[in-house]
Parts: C-alpha cells; structure tokens; sequence
C-alpha cells in the first residue's frame, strides 16, 4: 500500500515537472515566434504600392532619391538603394521617422509625417519595401 503511494506521489510529482517543462518550452517557442514577427514586420509586396503612390515623387522610381520632385530638394530625400538613414538605426526608429516626419529629429520639413495618412500596416509595409531596396540597381552615373 505504501509503495503504491509513493509511486503514485512520484508519478504525481513527474507529471507535474514534464507539465512545468512543457509550459517553458511553448513560452520560448512562443517569445522566438515575437521575434520573428518583429523582425519581419511589414509586407514588402504591398509596401511597393504605397511607396509607388506616395513616396516616388521625391524617393524615385529606383528609391536612389532622385524622383522628378526629389531632385529639387535640398537635403535630397534619402538613398534606399545606398540603405544608410540618417534618425534611424533601427526599424523603431525607421517607423518613428515615417511616422512623425524628418523636421521632428532636426531634419528637412519636406519628409512630412505618414502617420495621419497611412495606417500603421501601411507604414510597416512601405517600410519593408524600401528595407528591401538596399543594393538592387547601380545607379545610372
Ligand atoms: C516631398 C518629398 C518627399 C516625399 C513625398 C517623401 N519623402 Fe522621405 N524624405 C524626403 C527628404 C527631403 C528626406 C531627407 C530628410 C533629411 O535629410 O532631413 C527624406 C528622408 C526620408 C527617410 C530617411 C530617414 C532617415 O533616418 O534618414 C525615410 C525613411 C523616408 N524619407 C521615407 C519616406 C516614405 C516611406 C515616404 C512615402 C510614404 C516618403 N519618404 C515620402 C522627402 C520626401
């Protein structure tokens, strides 16, 4: 009798343990996956389209920054195909930027803020696509 109880405590106490294992184990698949997603924010194929309506007139049909509208501005508006920013080093900051527009890091007036105009997939998404543009075409000169 005693031994069928502490078997069954052992069985008891097991179980318990491969359910705590288990629990760990999902929650450090579930904390990688957020990874992921962040990192993979945004759908480059539908930020193609935003970009193409809004951001080409000064970005260029390239993304080098010389649209018909861009070449005109100084500061040029930014290279994607060179990839360097200026107010961001990361996608935070990148979004924060197209968000809230250049003039509130110090920068040019003219890249106005996104925020009240595109949604936030919007701008995840035209974010991916100009991420993508980084080292895609030699320019012309
Ligand atoms: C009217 C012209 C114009 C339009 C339209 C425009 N931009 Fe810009 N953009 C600029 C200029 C000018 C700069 C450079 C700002 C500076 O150096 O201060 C710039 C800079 C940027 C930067 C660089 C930020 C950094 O940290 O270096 C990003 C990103 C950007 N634009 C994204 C966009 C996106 C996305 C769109 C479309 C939704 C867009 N821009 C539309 C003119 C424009």
């Amino acid at each position: 009798m005693r031994t069928v109880t502490t078997f069954g405590l052992a069985a008891l106490l097991l179980g318990g343990a491969a359910f705590v294992l288990t629990e760990s184990a999902a929650n450090a698949d579930a904390a990688a996956g957020e990874k992921v997603a962040s990192v993979a924010k945004g759908d480059p194929v539908k930020g193609k389209q935003v970009y193409n309506l809004y951001c080409l007139p000064c970005h260029g049909d390239k993304g080098d920054g010389k649209g018909p509208v861009g070449v005109t501005l100084q500061p040029p508006p930014r290279d994607f195909v060179k990839g360097e920013f200026k107010y961001a080093s990361n996608d935070q900051e990148l979004f924060e930027v197209i968000t809230g527009g250049a003039a509130a890091r110090g920068g040019s007036p003219l890249m106005t803020p996104w925020g009240a105009i595109l949604s936030e997939n919007d701008r995840w998404n035209v974010l991916r696509f100009i991420r993508s543009l980084k080292g895609t075409a030699v320019s012309a000169q």
